[in-house]
């Protein structure tokens, strides 16, 4: 009797379990069922071509602007913020006029000159070898302009 009891007792338990189990495993499935498709969104995003192919009809993108197009804030914001937003190198901050005191006398044709062709660690057209002179010239124009 008491053995039968005891028998009965530990198939319950071993149905309990079983539930337990069953339902421990549905719930870590559904979270990475879950996890999944968030690093398959993240993935799908990481993989995202970093230049987008412009069709014939499609809106210009100003990213994707033609060499002589950009304005100098473009084009500081590409090739020369890196260095003179923070004085990198000693370069001359954007907008502080003491690192420019010594500089603005020499002219705007010698500063495009040093510019284009490099100047100490200054690096020829700030690196942006796509750059116009044009280009070069708007954006020494954007880092003086509120001095
Ligand atoms: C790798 C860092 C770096 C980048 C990028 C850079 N510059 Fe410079 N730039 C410097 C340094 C350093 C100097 C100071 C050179 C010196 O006087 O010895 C300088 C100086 C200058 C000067 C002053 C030159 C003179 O005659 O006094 C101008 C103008 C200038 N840069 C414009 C630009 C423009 C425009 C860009 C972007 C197209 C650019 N720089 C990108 C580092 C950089």
């Amino acid at each position: 009797m008491s053995q039968e009891k005891a028998v009965k007792f530990v198939n319950q338990l071993k149905w309990k379990q079983l539930v337990a189990v069953v339902a421990g495993v549905a719930i870590a499935g559904g979270v990475m069922a879950f996890t999944q498709d968030m690093s398959r969104e993240a993935i799908a995003e990481r993989i995202q071509p970093s230049m987008k192919v412009r069709v014939a009809g499609d809106e210009p993108q100003q990213q994707a602007a033609a060499s002589g197009d950009r304005s100098g804030e473009q084009v500081y914001n590409q090739a020369c913020a890196a260095c003179h937003t923070g004085g990198v190198l000693g370069a001359p901050r954007k907008g502080v006029a003491e690192d420019w005191t010594e500089r603005l006398p020499q002219g705007m044709a010698v500063l495009l000159e040093h510019s284009i062709n490099g100047f100490n660690a200054m690096p020829p057209r700030g690196g942006c070898a796509r750059c116009t002179d044009d280009e070069i010239e708007a954006a020494i124009e954007f880092m003086i302009a509120d001095l």
